[in-house]
């Protein structure tokens, strides 16, 4: 029988923990670049690959019948029918290299094709953010709410970049024209905590091309629930055109200046 959103929200949680606890460890012992892989920018350390081992064989032990698919090692790219499970062993790797704490561990639980539960924990802070569909989406025992905010001009938008140099050279020709319009610009460099503080309102609204189902899974559904419209450019879904995670008020100015911007453009 299907597993509920809560069940697997309560698996995600636990393996999560473990995965974030082994990363915390592995930075402490000291990181290092294993290898690089888009671009010379894109890289990897290995802590990126045990954690990723560590939660799929954690996944496999849990639910053996499930599919998994990761950052590092690939699986099933489209939506399965049954479970499917979409792992960033650490979303915001170059801080992780750095030592700066706004790295995560984030996985989300697909039932045929839809993300009905994730989780994303911040590895260096222990902060922990949860959503189920439906059920609303949390930080530490605290139902979270997506900011009020109704002026893009007071707007406080986070954005990303991609490890293209083309690709990046566009998005900061976005940037370049967006910053005059909105109180100002963050890019923290974990796709996955833009989207849970935004969630809580610690950040506006965030925009991103080239979003993986990695970087979006489980961020996506705690932005969603929290009260933010997440989507791509006009209606499409979100995915690597853009993602466009804002409050209901915000969402349509911010969605008019991007697309006259151009944001799904370029490499
Ligand atoms: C990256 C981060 C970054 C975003 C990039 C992602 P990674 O994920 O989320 O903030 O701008 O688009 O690729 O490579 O650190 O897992």
């Amino acid at each position: 029988s299907t597993p509920t959103a809560r069940e697997l929200l309560g698996i995600a949680v636990e393996v999560a923990r473990e995965a974030a606890d082994t990363a915390a460890r592995m930075r402490a012992e000291g990181v290092s670049v294993a290898a690089t892989k888009s671009t010379a920018t894109d890289v990897v350390t290995a802590a990126d690959r045990a954690v990723e081992r560590q939660v799929v064989a954690a996944l496999r032990a849990a639910r053996p019948g499930d599919v998994v698919y990761g950052e590092e090692y690939g699986g099933a790219e489209a939506g399965a029918d049954g479970v499917r499970w979409i792992v960033d062993p650490i979303d915001g790797t170059v801080n992780y290299l750095y030592g700066l704490p706004y790295c995560a561990v984030s996985l989300a639980a697909e039932v045929d094709g839809r993300v009905v539960a994730g989780v994303v924990r911040n590895v260096a802070t222990g902060e922990e953010w949860t959503a189920t569909a439906g059920g609303g989406a949390w930080r530490d025992g605290q139902r979270l709410r997506c900011s009020t905010e109704t002026e893009l001009g007071q707007a406080l938008v986070a954005t990303g970049f991609g490890y293209d140099a083309g690709r990046r050279r566009h998005q900061a020709r976005v940037v370049a024209e967006l910053i005059g319009d909105v109180r100002d610009i963050r890019r923290m460099g974990a796709a996955a905590l833009d989207l849970c503080l935004a969630a809580e309102g610690r950040l506006d609204a965030y925009y991103e091309k080239g979003l993986a189902a990695w970087d979006l899974a489980a961020g996506g559904l705690v932005a969603e629930e929290a009260g933010l419209r997440v989507t791509g450019l006009n209606g499409r879904p979100a995915g690597p055109d853009l993602v466009i995670a804002a409050p209901p008020a915000l969402f349509a100015p911010l969605h008019t200046r991007l697309a006259a911007l151009d944001a799904s453009g370029g490499p």
